[in-house]
Parts: C-alpha cells; structure tokens; sequence
C-alpha cells in the first residue's frame, strides 16, 4: 500500500512527518508524493494561526470530496485543538490523532485496514520515543533534525502552542546523543536540534543550565560539522550560553532571537520576560563575543494593544537592533489563549500595513548586511542544485543565509568556500574558482 504525508506547519511537523513516514516504511508501506496516488493520506496541520489552520482544514475537505477507496487521516495541532469535531463535522474522515500520539498512527490504519475499527480520535500528552524514527531527514543524507524536547511551558499569552503540544518535556542526553552518533555513521552534515522552547531544554530534568551543558557535550563529540538549534527564547539566553556557545567550534553562530515585538508594553501583555533593553544587551554580547554571527528574529504586529506610538517604537528598535532576517506575522487570535479576552481589535488593514511598513525596513536592513558580505570568503554546505538554473547549487552559510554558486559538477553534500559576488535581501551569489 502507497501513502502520502502532506505538512503543513513549523520544523516539529517536519520532523513528526517523517518519523512516520519512517515508521511506515519499516512495516512494508510505500511512499508517494501524489496524494492521488496513495491508499493512506494523512495530513499534518498547523493551528498556530487561523489562517494555517484555514488552510488545513480546506486541504482536507478538497481530498474527502474526492475520496473513493482511500484512508485519510489528519494529525498534528489542528487535530489536537479541534479533536472529536472533526470526526463529527466530516464522515469520511477515518482518524484524528495529537502531534503527540503520532506514534499510534500505524497501528490505527492496520485496525482500520483490518475493519476493526473507523472514525479513530485520539490526543493528549505522551512520552515520545525517537530510537523509534529513524533518521527523520531535512535534506536527505545532508542535514536531519533532532528534537531535544517537546511542548512548551512558557504560555506567551498570544501563543496556542503549549496547548496543543503540551507541557514541556525534554529528552534524556542519552536519546540525543544516540541520535547524533546515528547521523554520523550515516554520513549527515548537519543536524538542527528542535525545540518550541530550545534553550529551556533540561529545566525539567534538573539544574538550568542544561542547554549550554548539552551543546558544549555535543561540540567535544564533533559529532557533526553543523549543530544548529531552534527556536531560543531570549529570556532563557544567559550570560553562560553567550560565554560558551559562541567559542564553540561545530555550533553554527546563528541565533534565531524572536523578538515579537519592539515595545516594553507589548511585551509585557504577551508575557515575554525580557525589556528591549535586556534583548538588546544579549544580542550586543552575543556580536561581541561571536562578531560575525548572524541574529534573526520573529515579530507580531497588531496585538491588541499595539496603538501607533507601540509599533513606532518597534521600528525604532529593528532599525538599532539590525537582525538580518525576520518573519513577520499579523496577530490572529486564538481561543484558549490569555490574550484571547482582549479580542481581535486592530483592523485587518492596520496590521496590514504595519506588515509592509516592518518588512520593507527589515528587507532594507538586510541588503546592507548582506551587501557588506561582498568580496569576503564563506563555507557554503551544498544542499543541493538550485531549482532556478543550471549548473548553479545552492546552499547555506553557517550564520544560515542562503547562497547560489555556479558550478559544472555535482558539489551537493560539500562544504565548500564561496566568495560573495552578488547579494540580495534574501539570497546570497557567489563562485568557487577565486584563487
Ligand atoms: N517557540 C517559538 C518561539 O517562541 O519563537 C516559535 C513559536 S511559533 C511556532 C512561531 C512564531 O509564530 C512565533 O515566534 C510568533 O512570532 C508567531 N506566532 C505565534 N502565535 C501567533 C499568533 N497568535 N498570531 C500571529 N503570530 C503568532
Ligand atoms: Fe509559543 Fe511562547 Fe512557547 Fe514560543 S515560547 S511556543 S511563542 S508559548
Ligand atoms: Fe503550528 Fe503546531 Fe508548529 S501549531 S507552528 S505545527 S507546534
């Protein structure tokens, strides 16, 4: 039987996605990448937004409408949030399964199969067991992720996460390392430790300075060429990971900081923990100790409680904070959340706005530090060949910017040095020959 995993949502759906893939393919299934050509669909959504969420569910009524003999299955946060609705709002839907019961996704299709059972809803909090996933890819045989812990504990007071993914839980160092030494035996490049809450990881074992602890442990191993790590929360950023991480050789200097947003009120409301000052103190320490990292962010326009002074202000603090990319997002509000109760009360065409204005400066910002980057020599890690031209790849910097190289032989998997000729907001040119 043939099956098809479609994902939508962050690095944890990825990687959720193929640990059962994995799974599947261990107990004899195949897989496809045309939904229309698999026995078993499942989709894996994301409910961070309503507008992922939106798309998730219309995903799935597209593929019910043409249902004929096929199993669909939906999984992920949207399952998590929206539970036994689903099963009641769509009859042809066959199960609806929690981003931490994914596990159990194999066995409801045998009883599915075996017509043992139909209409399957299952969610809540479970201990996740990744000796089981196998190498749960990025880019095949190049980079793979790791989680090293799941859910989250913060309950920013914008943010669904913690009630879809549960409690924070982190993995034994033991899981981990495993994992790490599989990925080198198996020739991988790269690995991304994954985590809502990252740099929380171990808060929950004992002690609180278990991430720095756990990235010194796994850079003496040198594992790997490339650790990476994502999402950190500023607030957990202290003096001894900025002491230790950015000496570390194999730990990529790229420190993914979502800031949310530029204004001490705002702040406050979310429930963030950290003043604009103390980012920028960290962020300041951080380019000091590690000079040519790169720091990208996150922000949310249009809490709430963001009138025009509050968002001026976060301008003000992109333009002296400099980050050299980041994602922007228009605040959507989410039930069970504590900003909730405050509703949804800047226009859509406001946020809007607010969107164009941020990501205009942002983009401009990031010209200048890619521009800066021309005539200087960096180690790309081919990812592969760039679905734009022939004969060009295209990999990444350590710091995580994105850099097109022409070559006329197959350099994927390499690391390779590139001299930046050419950049862009987004990507970065380069060649290989420049001796
Ligand atoms: N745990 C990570 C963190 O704290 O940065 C990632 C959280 S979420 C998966 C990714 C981003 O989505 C957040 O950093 C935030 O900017 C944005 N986000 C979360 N909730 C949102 C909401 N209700 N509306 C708009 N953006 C939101
Ligand atoms: Fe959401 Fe905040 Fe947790 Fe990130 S740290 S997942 S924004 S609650
Ligand atoms: Fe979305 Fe769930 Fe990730 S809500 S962002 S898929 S943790």
């Amino acid at each position: 039987m043939q099956f098809t995993i479609v994902t939508f949502g962050c690095q944890m759906n990825e990687r959720d996605s193929r640990a059962l893939a994995n799974i599947l393919v261990n107990q004899g299934y195949n897989e496809v990448s045309d939904p229309s050509k698999a026995d078993i669909l499942i989709i894996n959504t994301c409910t961070v937004r309503q507008h992922a969420e939106d798309r998730a569910i219309s995903n799935l009524g597209r593929f019910l409408k043409d249902k004929k003999h096929q199993i669909i299955g939906l999984m992920g946060c949207v399952a998590e949030r929206r539970k036994e609705e689903l099963i009641k709002r769509f009859d042809k839907l066959d199960f609806v399964v929690g981003p931490s019961k994914f596990e159990e996704i194999p066995r409801i299709i045998d009883d599915i199969i075996k017509n043992r059972s139909d209409g399957v809803v299952l969610y809540g909090e479970s201990e996740p067991h990744p000796a089981k996933w196998g190498i749960t890819e990025a880019i095949k045989g190049i980079s793979s992720w790791v989680t090293i812990m799941t859910g989250c504990d913060n309950y920013c007071s914008y943010c669904i996460v913690p009630y879809v993914r549960g409690r924070m839980r982190s993995l034994k160092e033991d899981i981990i390392y495993k994992e790490l030494e599989n990925l080198q035996e198996a020739g991988y490049k790269e690995a991304t430790l994954l985590g809502q809450n990252v740099n929380a990881y171990g808060r929950d074992l004992n002690g609180n300075r278990n991430f720095t602890d756990l990235l010194i442990k796994i850079d003496k191993e040198k594992y790997l060429k490339r650790i990476r790590f994502v999402s950190s929360h500023p607030a957990f950023v202290d003096d001894y990971f900025i002491d230790n991480v950015t000496a570390l050789q194999t730990i990529c200097p790229h420190y993914h900081l979502p800031l949310q947003s530029g204004d001490n009120s705002v702040l406050f409301n979310m429930n963030r923990k950290y003043t604009i000052e103390s980012f920028f103190e960290k962020v300041e320490k951080l380019r000091k100790k590690r000079p040519n990292c790169s720091i990208t962010s996150d922000l949310i326009v249009g809490l709430p409680t963001e009138d025009d002074k509050s968002f001026s202000r976060t301008l003000e603090f992109i333009k002296r904070i400099r980050f050299d990319s980041m994602h922007t997002f228009a605040y959507s509000k989410r039930e069970a959340t504590a900003a909730y109760k405050f509703g949804d009360t800047i226009p859509f065409n406001i946020k809007k706005q607010r969107l164009k204005e941020v990501n205009k400066l942002q983009q401009q910002i990031s010209l200048e530090i890619n521009n800066s980057l021309i005539g200087k020599i960096v180690e790309v890690l081919i990812e592969g060949p760039s679905p734009k031209n022939k004969n060009e790849y295209q990999g990444r910097t350590e710091t995580n910017k994105i850099v097109i190289v022409k070559s006329e032989k197959n350099i994927t998997g390499e690391i390779v040095d590139v001299m930046i000729e050419r950049a862009g907001s987004y990507t970065l040119f380069g060649k290989r020959d420049f001796f």
